[in-house]
């Protein structure tokens, strides 16, 4: 029996301490056991405020995998979802990719099933295929090379004008791409929860009231809310376009955690989010990436679970695309 199960007994019954509960302590007991493991803390700009501090690296899907592809940790703890986690691992096949919560899918990696797409595929058999970055393992061994919300463009400029493509899973980010190339990719039709639930109608009511606000917005989001937009782009890119920005107030099509960094870089310029057509829901947060807590850290850091484990072909045939992005990113 492995001895993090025997702890949680242990615990039950009383015999020994609760782990340390406190914020303080918390982050005291994430710093010390990182050390002493040589682990290094990735984090995603959708995740909670306090996770994004405690991290050696806080960034966009790109960034983060380029993080993973540098570190000579023995550990990668992927505070973020199970693709980025998985993504790391496939570059990393050799040290341990660990991430606090197993359960932390994403809407859009799961609107591709690997043999729906398969069946798809063999549809269009003289096409390439590029896929983004939110897709499963099992999605990306069927890929010719794999892209981020950030390098989606020079990634398909990097074909021929002639060669066809699919694009998968964000039909979203493919339409997008495809208006700004020129290009008639056939694309999956796919999409995230989070973004496509924003509403036209209430933000040009937003703008309205706000006529010194600039509107910026994830390509994730649907056409007619990038067309609204000042700027579309990574979540690295907004954070990069409102701290260069003359302007004093955004309105933010994206997942709110972005605004903790950009609260950070721009203390004295204002941050509205976007509004989303359901005005009951917390629509602005994505619920994966909200399953992410410094009380799950600790625990994973201190037991080395949950682990991410791939089959050997998978990790071979998918590591092939993500590496040639690598690459064309450097
Ligand atoms: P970025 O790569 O822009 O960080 O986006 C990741 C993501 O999950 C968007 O929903
Ligand atoms: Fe996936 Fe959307 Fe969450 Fe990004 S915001 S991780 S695409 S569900």
């Amino acid at each position: 029996m492995e001895q993090w199960v025997i702890d949680r007994m242990l615990k039950e019954k009383g015999f020994i301490d609760e782990p340390v509960n406190e914020e303080i302590k918390l982050v005291e007991e994430i710093n010390r056991l990182k050390r002493e493991k040589n682990a290094i803390i990735l984090s995603h700009f959708y995740v909670h405020g306090e996770l994004q501090d405690i991290a050696d690296c806080v960034g966009d899907s790109l960034g983060l995998a380029q993080a993973a592809a540098k570190t000579n940790a023995e550990i990668i703890v992927f505070v973020g979802v199970h693709f980025m986690a998985e993504t790391a691992k496939i570059i990393n096949p050799s040290k341990k990719v660990i991430l606090p919560d197993l359960k932390t899918g994403c809407s859009l990696a799961e609107s591709a099933p690997a043999d729906k797409f398969a069946e798809f595929k063999t549809k269009y058999p003289d096409h390439k295929v590029i896929t983004y970055i939110n897709a499963t393992a099992a999605l990306k061994t069927m890929s010719d090379i794999v892209c981020t919300s950030a390098n989606a463009k020079i990634v398909v400029d990097s074909f021929p004008p002639d060669q066809k493509l699919i694009f998968a899973p964000d039909k979203n980010l493919g339409n997008y791409i495809n208006s700004i190339t020129g290009r008639e990719m056939v694309l999956w039709d796919g999409a995230c929860a989070v973004h496509e639930q924003y509403s036209v109608e209430k933000i040009i009511k937003l703008l309205y009231e706000h006529r010194d606000a600039e509107f910026i917005a994830h390509p994730e989001c649907e056409k007619p809310v990038l067309l609204l937009a000042k700027h579309i782009g990574s979540t690295t890119s907004m954070l990069n376009y409102v701290h260069e920005s003359s302007h004093k107030k955004f309105i933010v099509a994206t997942e709110s955690g972005i605004f903790h960094q950009m609260k950070k870089a721009c203390p004295d310029k204002i941050f509205i989010p976007a509004p989303s057509s359901d005005s009951t829901c917390a629509c602005n947060d994505c619920s994966y990436m909200k399953l992410n807590s410094l009380k799950k850290l600790y625990t994973c850091l201190k037991y080395e679970q949950p682990e991410i484990i791939l089959p050997e072909e998978i990790i071979e045939k998918a590591s092939i695309p993500i590496k040639r992005m690598l690459e064309f990113s450097e």
